[in-house]
């Protein structure tokens, strides 16, 4: 994994925030057009803001890390905020990916902004 950034190792050795919110104020799971790969995401919502995020991901070692990784980055950020992260800015954020690990990270803002959509969905 020598290609990895230290937190990339770090998040795929020691998860965060893995499992799943029971009764959760959004919900989705997404699959990765390039290899299928999967992630569902549950959050809570506070205030506008996203208040906890928790996931489970069935994937490589960098969409592990990028799911652990992303849903401690945007906790206490507005939803407009997380709908408009992109793969690249987690690729960025976690210290780069390599190029043909790029993809990985999409897992995380797809799923992150499919859960927000579904909460808008549920929201009169
Ligand atoms: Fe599927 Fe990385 S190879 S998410």
């Amino acid at each position: 994994m020598a290609a990895y950034s230290d937190t990339v190792i770090e998040h795929f050795q020691n998860p965060r925030n893995a499992g799943e919110i029971e009764h959760p104020d959004g919900e989705a799971t997404k699959s990765n057009p390039v290899c299928g790969d999967r992630m569902r995401v549950t959050i809570r919502v506070a205030d506008g803001h996203v208040a906890e995020v928790r996931w489970q991901t069935r994937g490589c070692p960098p969409a592990i890390a990028t799911s652990s990784f992303t849903s401690e980055m945007v906790r206490g950020w507005t939803l407009e905020e997380v709908e408009s992260l992109t793969r690249e800015r987690i690729a960025e954020a976690i210290g780069g990916l390599p190029g043909d690990k790029v993809h990985c990270s999409v897992l995380a803002a797809d799923a992150l902004r499919g859960a927000i959509a579904n909460y808008r969905s549920r929201t009169p």
